[in-house]
């Protein structure tokens, strides 16, 4: 149970609150909700579970697993691990602190009476002294609950606040869904269905992206949780446990934003679809109703911010436990070294939004594509009687162990390696523009 919540802990955070709104606001409407889940069904679920059991089989941390795996020739897919769970980390303690800035600012003053005010307001907070602040703070409570263990702190803290987030969720998508315009929220941006969106580059990288990331495999980031699993666990009921959770955490979340967008006519702010988007639309909206739009905003960013602690957890769990396997280092001096490193690499992403969104187009997007490529390819491919054996061994039945094996030889890398070039060539043109 801990293993699950842990593990579910890191996959529910801002890619499903911020990153969902951002990225199903890029115009896919239904074509990208249909894809992103047939992705993370088809896709991530298989290669979650290979990557659970590379931890799991190897007891090691993810810069050493793949080597311990497949050979020395992978060795470079543990780096690949390693820059990717470091620059993920790097921005996304920025928006981490634009979060808990949002927060305070909620408790504290009366929400942004229009958008012009929200939107100064969000210039304030998303770049200069306030970003960088916000961004050291989260960085240092992430590495505390690191540098406490994987037990006494990443676990003693999930198994509190997921239920907590869940229910605030569940009081916030009933609230939503009284509200004017709820249906049309709903409408516009989750089910308007165009089917030529299907084979739109900008709509399958964002439901790739946003598959992955939400998910959060490819960096090894359950492969670390997972190298503390005992041997009896059922992978594959765990792994799916925790794709339900996030995919319903995901959509229960599009279902509070949206019909708030629609309701208080914040469209245009939206589709202008900068990373801001949430931080810019939500006050606004709430701002109409008072104090109690102000209670529903504390609400929100109070879970949000839980959420985000939650998954930043598990990207600095990689670069730390990997320091500690592979040096030797005790837990509280590899955390905070890497904690250091991570501080001085997010500054860019600090002082300047779109220095954030190109960090999240590379690491968040190519990078972590690629590394669940190779994942697949090292356990599917490289490493099969692994991936058999461990899970027969922990009981799972052959026929599943047999699909779930079909899927990630013939499913999930061709699958992947199209993502991956219609992601790489949309986003050097939209670089290159
Ligand atoms: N899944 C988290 C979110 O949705 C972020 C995250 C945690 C992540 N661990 C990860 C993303 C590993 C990619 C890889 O916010």
């Amino acid at each position: 149970m801990g293993f699950v919540l842990a593990a579910a802990g890191s996959a529910v955070g801002l890619g499903n609150l911020w990153g969902f709104a951002y990225r199903a606001s890029q115009g896919g409407g239904g074509a990208f909700v249909l894809l992103y889940v047939l992705i993370v069904l088809a896709v991530c679920l298989p290669v979650l579970v290979a990557e659970m059991v590379l931890g799991r089989s190897t007891g090691h941390a993810p810069l050493i697993a793949p080597v311990t795996a497949g050979g020395r020739g992978w060795r470079p897919l543990g780096w690949l691990f390693l820059a990717s769970a470091v620059g993920i980390l790097s921005y996304y303690a920025v928006l981490m602190g634009w979060t808990g800035r949002s927060l305070l600012h909620a408790l504290m003053d009366p929400l942004p009476a229009d958008i012009a005010g929200a939107e100064a307001y969000f210039k304030g907070i998303s770049s200069g002294g306030d970003a960088v602040l916000g961004h050291l703070v989260s960085l240092a409570l992430t590495g505390a609950v690191v540098a406490a263990g994987v037990r006494a702190g990443i676990e003693r803290l999930t198994r509190w606040a997921m239920p907590l987030l869940f229910l605030m969720l569940l009081g916030l998508l009933i609230w939503a869904a009284f509200l004017p315009a709820a249906r049309e929220g709903y409408g516009t941006f989750l089910l308007r269905w165009d089917a030529s969106k299907l084979s739109d580059p900008a709509t399958i990288r964002n439901a790739f992206t946003q598959a992955f990331f939400s998910i959060g495999t490819g960096i090894g980031a359950i492969l670390a949780y997972a190298a503390y699993l005992d041997r009896h666990s059922g992978i594959p009921g765990e792994a799916a446990a925790v794709v339900g959770m996030d995919t319903a955490v995901g959509l229960m979340a599009g279902c509070v934003t949206f019909p708030v967008v629609a309701s208080f006519g914040l469209g245009d702010v939206v589709s202008g679809s900068t990373v801001g988007a949430l931080f810019i639309a939500l006050p606004t909206g709430l701002a109409s109703l008072g104090a109690a739009g102000r209670v529903v905003a504390v609400v929100f960013f109070l879970l949000a911010y839980l959420a985000a602690i939650t998954s930043a957890v598990s990207l600095l769990e990689v670069p730390a436990s990997s320091l500690i396997d592979r040096l030797g280092w005790s837990r509280p001096r590899a955390v905070w070294l890497c904690v250091a490193a991570i501080a001085v690499l997010g500054l860019p992403s600090a002082l300047n939004v779109s220095v954030l969104e190109r960090m999240d187009a590379l690491f968040g997007g190519v990078l972590l594509i690629a590394g669940g490529l190779a994942m697949a390819l090292l356990l599917g491919w490289r490493a099969p009687r692994r991936y058999r054996a461990d899970l027969e061994g922990s009981g799972s039945p052959p026929q599943l162990v047999g699909a779930l094996l079909f899927a990630l030889r013939w499913v999930s890398p061709p699958a992947i390696a199209v993502g991956l070039v219609v992601s790489v060539i949309d986003l050097a043109r939209s670089w290159a523009g």
